[in-house]
C-alpha cells in the first residue's frame, strides 16, 4: 500500500543521526541488553540511573574537547546552560559524589540509555545512540582494572560475540611522560589519538618538542604480549616503568580470571580527557570503520570534581554495535515470540474466545486475539505473522464440547485439546528463537 502523505508540514524523517527501530530489531536490542545487565548482575554490580540532561559544566570541565564540540548544548528556558549527556561517566561521578559516596566501598554500578553526540552520522556512528556503562568505584586500581575488563569480555562472551580484539594501554605512561599543561597534553594526546600526524608536529613545533616525535610515533604503534614492554622503554627513553610493571601484574591477574587474548596496545589513547592509567577498547573486526564496540579505563574524576582521589574505572559498550558485531556473526539473538493467538469463528464462540484469551494471559501464557472480526484464514496469517506459536481455533463445535483446537504453527499440526493442556503446552519449553 503506498504511504499516505503526512500532514502538510510533519517531518517524515527522523532527525539526522536519530533512529526508530521496529519490533523485531528492537527484540534484538532488548535481548542484548538483557544479556548485558544479567551478566553485569551476575558480577555483583547493580543499576542505577541519571538524568539524561545535566548541567553543561560537567561535561566542559574535563571531557575533552572531542566530546565538547559534540554536545548538544542549549539554555533551557530558565536561562541555564544544559546539555543531553554525551556519555555517562562524567554524570556517574557527580551522582557519586553527591549521594553515592556514602555506600560501602567498592561501589560497583552499571547503567543503560540514550546518549547524544553532535557528530557527522555514518553506519554504526548515531547521534543518539545507547550505551551500557559500568564503573568501579573505591577499588583499588589493579583489582578494579582486571574485574572491569574481566566483566566487558564475558558480557561479549554471554552475548556470543567471540571474533573480537581486546587492546590494553596505559594512557599514564605518556602523561607522566609529557608532563605538559593540561591543555597542551590534551592537544598532542588528541593527536596521537586521532593518528595525526601533521598535527602532532605543529604541536611538538609549538612546543619546541620535535625530538620526540618519532620516538612518540614509534612507542604508539607497539602491539603486542608483554615482550612490547622492553622495546617501549628503548623506544621513548626517560618513560617511567611503573605503568609496565602495573600492566604486567594485570596480564597475570586477568589469567587468574581466564582471560588471556588480549594485547597490549600502547597506541590507545582514548578520546575522553579524564583517563589516567589504564585504557582499553574492544573491537570487532566484522564492522568496517567503526568497529570499536566497547571503550574504557582508569580515571580520577571525582578529585577533578573536587572531591576525593577515590580510584576508579568503567566502560562503555556502544549498543548498536553489539548487536551489529552479533549480527555479522550469525548469533542467533533470542526474540520474543507470542505463545497462542487466539481466533474466535463465528458470534457463537466470541464470548468464549474471550474466557480463553483472559485465562490464558491469566496462566501467564502471552496471548492476543482477532481484533477485527477477520475470517480464519486472515487470522492465521496474521498470526504467523507475528510468529506466534499456536493458534487457537474456537468455533461453535468447540464451545460445545469445551476444547480448544490448536494448530502449532511451527509444525502445521493441529489437535483438540483442553483449555489445561493447553496452557501447559504453551508454558512448557519455549522457543527462544
Ligand atoms: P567512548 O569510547 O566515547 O567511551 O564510547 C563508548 C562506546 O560507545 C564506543 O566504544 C562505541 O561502541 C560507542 N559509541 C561511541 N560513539 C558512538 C556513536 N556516535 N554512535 C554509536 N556508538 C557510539 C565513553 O563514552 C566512556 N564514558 C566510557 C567509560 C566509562 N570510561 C570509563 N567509564
Amino acid at each position: 500500500m503506498a504511504a499516505r502523505p503526512l500532514a502538510r508540514g510533519m517531518p517524515m524523517e527522523a532527525p539526522r543521526g536519530t533512529n526508530d527501530y521496529g519490533p523485531e530489531e528492537m527484540a534484538r536490542r532488548r535481548a542484548v541488553e538483557g544479556i548485558l545487565r544479567e551478566t553485569a548482575q551476575r558480577f555483583g554490580f547493580r543499576e542505577i540511573a541519571t538524568p539524561t540532561l545535566e548541567s553543561l559544566d560537567l561535561f566542559t570541565t574535563k571531557s575533552g574537547p572531542g566530546i565538547v564540540k559534540e554536545l548538544y548544548a542549549f539554555k533551557d528556558k530558565g536561562g541555564r546552560d544544559v546539555a543531553l549527556r554525551p556519555e555517562f561517566t562524567a554524570s556517574i561521578v557527580r551522582f557519586y559524589l553527591s549521594e553515592l559516596r556514602n555506600l560501602p566501598k567498592p561501589i560497583k554500578v552499571y547503567t543503560v540509555g540514550s546518549v547524544f553526540r553532535y557528530e557527522e552520522p555514518q553506519k554504526g556512528r548515531h547521534r543518539e545512540f545507547t550505551q551500557f556503562n559500568a564503573e568501579i568505584i573505591g577499588a583499588p586500581a589493579l583489582q578494579g582494572d582486571a574485574e572491569i575488563i574481566a566483566l566487558a569480555i564475558d558480557c561479549l562472551r554471554a552475548v556470543g560475540v567471540r571474533d573480537i580484539q581486546v587492546r590494553i594501554g596505559h594512557i599514564g605512561l605518556l602523561r607522566t611522560y609529557l608532563r605538559l599543561a593540561p591543555e597542551d597534553q590534551g592537544k598532542v594526546l588528541h593527536s596521537l589519538d586521532k593518528r595525526d600526524f601533521p598535527a602532532l608536529r605543529r604541536e611538538l613545533k609549538r612546543l619546541d618538542l620535535q625530538d620526540i616525535e618519532d620516538p612518540l610515533r614509534q612507542f604508539v604503534e607497539l602491539k603486542g604480549g608483554i615482550e612490547i614492554f622492553a622495546k617501549a622503554a628503548t623506544a621513548l627513553p626517560g618513560v617511567r616503568p611503573q605503568g609496565f610493571e602495573y600492566l604486567t601484574s594485570l596480564a597475570a591477574r586477568l589469567q587468574e580470571y581466564g582471560v588471556e587474548n588480549v594485547t597490549f596496545d600502547l597506541g590507545v589513547v582514548r578520546g575522553l580527557d579524564y583517563y589516567t592509567g589504564m585504557v582499553f577498547e574492544v573491537d570487532s573486526p566484522n564492522l568496517g570503520a567503526e568497529k570499536q564496540v566497547m571503550g574504557g579505563g582508569a580515571y580520577t574524576l571525582a578529585e577533578l570534581f573536587g572531591g576525593d582521589p577515590v580510584p576508579q574505572t568503567g566502560f562503555a559498550f556502544g549498543l548498536d554495535r553489539i548487536v551489529m558485531a552479533a549480527e555479522a556473526e550469525g548469533v542467533k539473538l533470542p526474540a520474543h515470540r507470542l505463545d497462542c493467538f487466539v481466533i474466535p469463528i463465528g458470534d457463537s464462540a466470541q464470548k468464549r474466545g474471550l474466557e480463553v484469551l483472559r485465562d490464558l494471559r491469566g496462566a501467564g501464557v502471552s496471548t492476543d486475539i482477532d481484533l477485527l472480526a477477520r475470517g480464519p484464514s486472515k487470522n492465521l496469517d496474521y498470526a504467523n505473522a507475528l510468529r506466534a506459536r499456536f493458534a487457537v481455533l474456537i468455533g461453535e463445535a468447540e464451545v460445545k464440547k469445551g476444547l480448544v483446537a490448536v494448530k502449532d504453527l511451527d509444525s502445521g499440526k493441529q489437535e483438540e485439546m483442553s483449555l489445561e493442556a493447553l496452557i501447559e503446552r504453551a508454558r512448557g519449553q519455549r522457543p527462544r528463537l
